[in-house]
């Protein structure tokens, strides 16, 4: 099958039936968004200390009962989308959930309005170099047509591009988004860069997916370099400023965002440890551990580590120095906990996974590898999407646990 094929049977299985049709929920369904909706508002209520969500509530109902969905007031979105942030347990920066800002696009279905908004999300979260957190909400799943879908796992990403001797130039983790690109007619780098930044894929309701240019000026990027080590720019490294996470979906008292792109800012070792330094993707310790003049002979002069370490600094440096925002993992470490105690001290318990809130650089230096979380699953939340139908089940797997 190629990627075309997989992907026009991806964009057959969200088509569910055409526009027009009565709503089609279940007895059953109904009354599972009649209970989520009212313990959502219920919530709401409670969080705001407002009182007498009886009137709210009805109103809810009726609409439910009339269109089998509702609308929800644009506070409530706002407020939904923060709470949906500060449970997402595998993110180490909630501390500012409630700053994030909330652009609610409910009326956008079409795909070039998606990614016209995706360029504006971009440049207003860029902000020049002073990131905001920041999540555009597009239309929710309706009983009568599923909303749009944004298919490419970030607004930015750096395409892949698969060589003959099996090796991919460019970022191995979007080798398959690149190839369907390329199939849909992308003409790619020339000649294909390691960073070449990739069209956004979008699927509005039913529809077949279309690509999208993110114009040049709206990519706001960082050229790597080291502190003390001269030859470090030369490797020709760099990241982009905004991780706009955009294959989630948002989930807020039983109505289904599926398009809502949302970023924060990087912490350092997203980058250095983990893009730039997987062996599965950039694989750049040995590279700059060989410039280091270290042995890699053998494992036991911990060259990685050290290498590790270094690409870390020259990240931080070099997005401080262009004035763009970053973090590093013991700042955030410690936020982290102050984010668990302020919960604490509203009396909310906070879910947090281990594996993905503990950094994967300098671990047991930080105070998160030291204690242990309760994990669980509440809404309002963000999951991820099924992966589209040209992904491996078995790269999706790996998915889950290394992103
Ligand atoms: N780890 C992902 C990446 O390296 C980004 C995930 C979101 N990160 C964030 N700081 N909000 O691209």
């Amino acid at each position: 099958m190629s990627p075309a094929e997989a992907a026009a049977g991806f964009a057959g299985r969200l088509a569910s039936r055409p526009a027009g049709q009565p709503p089609s929920r279940t007895p059953a369904g109904v009354a599972e968004l009649l209970a989520s909706a009212e313990q959502f508002i219920l919530q709401f209520y409670s969080e705001h200390q407002l009182r007498a969500p009886e009137r709210r509530i009805r109103q809810v109902r009726h609409e439910i009962r009339a269109s089998g969905t509702y609308r929800h007031t644009p506070d409530e979105l706002a407020y939904g989308a923060r709470v949906a942030w500060r449970n997402s347990s595998r993110c180490i920066g909630r501390l500012y959930w409630r700053s994030l800002r909330v652009r609610d696009r409910r009326d956008v279905i079409g795909a070039d309005e998606i990614a016209a908004e995706g360029v504006k999300h971009l440049r207003e979260a860029g902000n020049d170099g002073r990131i905001r957190p920041m999540i555009t909400v597009f239309a929710p799943d309706a009983p009568w047509r599923p909303g749009p879908r944004i298919l490419s796992s970030q607004l930015i990403r750096y395409a892949g591009y698969q060589t003959e001797g099996g090796a991919v130039t460019g970022d191995p983790a979007n080798a398959d988004v690149t190839a369907l690109a390329l199939d849909l007619g992308w003409p790619g780098g020339r000649p294909p860069g390691r960073f070449d930044v990739l069209p956004l894929l979008v699927q509005e309701a039913g529809g077949p997916v279309t690509m999208h240019q993110i114009p040049g000026d709206a990519v706001l990027e960082v050229a790597i370099e080291h502190p003390e080590f001269s030859w470090f720019a030369g490797l020709g490294l760099r990241w982009y400023a905004v991780p706009a996470i955009s294959d989630m979906f948002l989930v807020v008292g039983g109505i289904r965002y599926p398009a809502v792109p949302f970023n924060g800012w990087y912490m350092c070792t997203e980058i250095g440890s983990r893009d730039l330094g997987d062996a599965g993707r950039y694989a750049q310790l040995p590279v700059i551990a060989a410039h280091m003049g270290l042995s890699l002979a053998s494992d036991t002069n911990l060259w990685k580590d050290k290498a590790m370490t270094e690409l870390n600094v020259a990240v931080l440096h070099s997005f401080s120095r262009a004035g763009i925002t970053i973090t590093d993992h013991h700042t955030e470490s410690v936020r982290f906990l102050q984010h668990l105690a302020r919960e604490e001290r509203h009396g909310r318990a906070c879910p947090a996974d281990w594996s993905w809130i503990v950094p994967p650089a300098a671990s047991s230096a930080t105070p998160v590898f030291h204690r242990l979380y309760q994990d669980f699953d509440q809404t309002p939340n963000f999951y991820r999407h099924p992966a589209p139908a040209w992904q491996q089940p078995a790269s999706d797997d790996l998915h889950e646990y290394v992103d």
